[in-house]
């Protein structure tokens, strides 16, 4: 049998054949039957199996560099923990001129350093902790365009086309701009001479399946409709190689890069559900698209319009620390619905973390009882010594007697009972539900 690469359609195009050839001996002499095959079926489902191939090696890549990547930032996070509390308090307990200040607020800036490092490499990992709001992409861009303003270089022109009518969608701000910081340094990185330019797009995408298969990172997504950021630059662009190694942690073509930039963009973007689109060639540019599905999220910054309490509205933040998905998502909605903003974690260690980032930031938090690992009742202590002063409200299935006897003298400001209905039958206690109500915001004056 021998093949030959195409044969030709009346119509001029080509396709893939096999040719058989088999001698045969008749009375007349040798005649040859030849027998070919169209065989491009075959070969399409072969090159379809090696797509796929190649996808399943790259997510197992990805996912045990991630795994890697997420156990060494965790456990060395908390070994810098240890040096830079030390530096702090040796810092505390030295005279103000004393010599040895200089190398203490060395190690100080070092350690940050270090520390900034992991948490790049926790968000590759996909695992670094959530703390996800309603975000709005635009204002996410001019915050970081503010920082960046002093890293782009002088000649290059900064183009922004932002959708004016953006819905926000949920997502960690912290980690969204570090996506839009990352690509854009990236950008004016790739920079070359006069004449660079850098267009930062927004806008809302359709997304099909084969949409969605383009895509370079993504992790199952379903069509539907996703918020895109759009980075482009006319820089120097990258080859087949390049791209094909960029999301790996530590793989940089730049002198002084650490090449964890993109690695924590693909995880950040995987944590949220999201895509990455990559366009470029060398000496032509690079165009990144980032997408995050924004599904059942009303236009930015407004509330989805739940009639709740007859029409009552509040505001304030509230942290809510619950660990069932379903019941996070049930009590978001409502008190969004009421017009508070709401912060979600999802165990007490998470919960404790995101209260101490702003503590004086929260106007109520609601706690569930029964917590992984760091429980309700030691979360509750520890919000309640920091601020004696604001609201927490238990949500338990437990007998409310049961609770009331366990928080007694603590300061609980009440109990919510489950199962939790928006409309209200898990009626705070008297007390919280005033004080709830009569929160306002700082400088809107506290009655
Ligand atoms: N806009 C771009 N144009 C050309 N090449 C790019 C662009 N963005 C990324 N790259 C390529 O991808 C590599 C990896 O990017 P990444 O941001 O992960 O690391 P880095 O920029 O090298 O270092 P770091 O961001 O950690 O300082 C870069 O070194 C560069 O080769
Ligand atoms: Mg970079």
């Amino acid at each position: 049998v021998i093949s030959t690469p195409a044969a030709a359609r009346k119509d001029g195009s080509e396709f893939p054949v096999e040719v058989g050839l088999n001698p045969l001996l008749g009375p007349s002499g040798v005649r040859i039957l030849a027998v070919i095959v169209d065989i491009s079926q075959r070969k399409a489902m072969e090159l379809e199996h090696a797509r796929l191939q190649e996808k399943l090696q790259q997510a197992q890549k990805m996912e045990s560099l991630g795994v890697m990547a997420g156990g060494v930032a965790h456990d060395f996070n908390n070994l810098l923990t240890g040096v830079i509390g030390n530096t702090d308090l040796a810092l505390m307990a030295l005279p103000p001129g004393s010599p040895a200040c200089v190398n203490l607020k060395d190690i100080q800036r070092s350690a940050l350093r270090a520390a900034d490092l992991c948490r790049q490499m926790l968000a590759y990992s996909g695992k670094g902790r959530f703390i996800t709001e309603a975000v709005d992409l635009n204002a996410a861009i001019e915050e970081v365009l503010q920082l960046l303003r002093a890293s782009m270089p002088r000649s290059a022109q900064l183009h922004k086309l932002l959708h004016h009518r953006l819905p926000s969608f949920r997502a960690d701000p912290v980690q969204i701009g570090q996506v839009v910081m990352n690509l854009l340094l990236n950008a004016a990185e790739a920079l070359v001479g006069e004449g660079g330019s850098i267009t930062v797009r927004t806008g809302l995408v359709e997304a099909d399946t084969t949409y969605l298969d383009s895509l370079l990172v993504h992790e199952n997504l379903a069509p539907g409709t996703f918020v895109f950021l759009e980075v482009e630059d006319n820089g120097i662009g990258m080859d087949r190689l390049t791209r094909e190694r960029i999301f790996d942690p530590f793989f940089t073509t730049k002198f002084a890069g650490r090449g964890l930039g993109l690695a924590a963009v693909a995880g950040i973007v995987r944590g949220h559900g999201g895509g990455i689109r990559l366009d470029s060639r060398v000496g032509q540019g690079t165009r990144f698209r980032v997408l995050f599905p924004c599904e059942g999220i009303e236009g930015a910054g407004s509330s989805p319009a739940l009639n709740l309490a007859g029409g009552w509205r509040g505001f304030g933040r509230i942290l809510v620390i619950e660990d069932e998905p379903v019941v996070r998502d049930v009590v978001r909605r409502t008190l969004e619905g009421l017009g508070f903003e709401v912060s979600l974690c999802t165990d007490g260690e998470e919960g404790l973390e995101c209260f101490a980032r702003r503590p004086r930031d929260w106007s109520l938090v609601l706690l569930d009882l029964s917590l992984p690992g760091v429980g309700g009742e030691q979360v509750f202590q520890q919000i309640h010594d920091r601020r004696p002063e604001l609201p927490v409200l238990i949500m338990s299935g437990h007998d409310q007697a049961l609770i009331d006897e366990r928080f007694q003298g603590l300061g609980l400001a009440g109990c919510l009972q489950k199962p939790l209905r928006p409309q209200g039958t898990g009626q705070p206690a008297a007390g919280a539900a005033g004080r709830l109500r009569n929160h306002r915001r700082p400088g809107a004056g506290r009655p």
